[in-house]
């Protein structure tokens, strides 16, 4: 696709996972629409996106779960002139439920599932009228398996994966494509709030950590197989290779996996990592 001077929203993309998609598509001379609540990183990420050819990036300053900020980039997700949304923004709060307070669950529910859900609907009535485009909502491994601690963040995560699957279907016939971005570890700042994380950051076993632009090349590389093949097969059913996309080769065998392993063991796995 010819993403030039097309709008490209990006939620969170102060850091991480979201400012890796707007290096590439400054780098297409799209028109950037970054969010995230630190200020300072994102006039950073605005700097960058300029020097490497963006053609203007706009900025969304504050937090997602306030109902102000996500109307504003609402509004702009629905603007016909919009290629590609990408649902990226997400933190982590650790904390059974029964101890936690109402808030940062709630919060988390609004961040990452309302407001994907409302941005997700806004984009595809433009993207239908102008025939094509390009939806990610960043999901996590973690949505496929029970997480003490992560009961809303793994609930969201699956929220997500489900519904681009359901979105891929309906939207492909419009000539959109519809991604579940599907990580497992990923060096950003997500983790920058658990205690000693630069030493838990260690591969072991299947567990392998994996760079943003890594990450983001692998999506962006599916992304654009699935525009081909809609462009050659319009009437194809989607590939669930190029709806779910799991980067990294042990992070894809987990993924197989994880459907055919027993729920006790995983169960019982769960409850045996170390709690924060
Ligand atoms: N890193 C991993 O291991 C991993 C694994 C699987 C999935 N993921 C997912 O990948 C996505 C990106 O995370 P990342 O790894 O790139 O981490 P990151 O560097 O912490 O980036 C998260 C982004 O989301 C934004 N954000 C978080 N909460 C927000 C809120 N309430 N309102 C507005 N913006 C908010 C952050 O911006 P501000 O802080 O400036 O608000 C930041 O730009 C997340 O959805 C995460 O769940 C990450």
């Amino acid at each position: 696709m010819n993403y030039q001077n097309r709008t490209v929203i990006i939620t969170g993309a102060s850091s991480g996972i979201g400012r890796e998609y707007a290096r590439v598509f400054a780098g297409k001379r799209a028109r950037l629409v970054l969010t995230g609540r630190r200020e300072k990183k994102l006039d950073e990420a605005r700097e960058e996106a300029m020097g490497l050819g963006a053609a203007s990036v706009e900025l969304i300053v504050g937090d997602l779960a306030d109902a102000r900020t996500a109307s504003a980039v609402e509004a702009i997700a629905g603007d016909r002139n919009t290629a590609v949304l990408i649902n990226n923004a997400g933190f982590s709060h650790y904390g059974n439920v029964a101890e936690s307070e109402c808030g940062p669950l709630l919060d988390m529910l609004m961040v990452q599932a309302e407001v994907p859900l409302r941005l997700c609907r806004e984009a595809l009535r433009g993207m239908r009228h102008a025939g094509s485009g390009l939806i990610i909502n960043v999901g996590s491994l973690a949505g496929r398996v029970a997480v003490p601690g992560s009961a809303l963040y793994v609930a969201t995560k699956c929220f997500l994966e489900r519904l681009s699957e359901t979105l891929a279907l309906e939207a492909a016939a419009d000539g959109v494509v519809v991604q579940a971005l599907t990580p497992g570890y990923v060096r950003t700042d997500f983790h920058r709030d658990i205690e000693n994380y630069q030493e838990k950051r260690q591969n072991r076993g299947l567990i392998r950590w994996m760079d943003a632009d890594a990450v983001v090349r692998r999506s962006l590389r599916a992304a654009d197989r699935a525009h081909r093949r809609l462009r050659s097969h319009p009437h194809a059913i989607p590939r669930r290779r190029d709806v779910i996309v799991i980067p990294g080769a042990a992070n894809r065998f987990l993924g197989a996996l994880s459907p055919l392993v027993p729920r006790n063991l995983v169960y019982r796995a769960a409850m045996r990592q170390p709690r924060r």
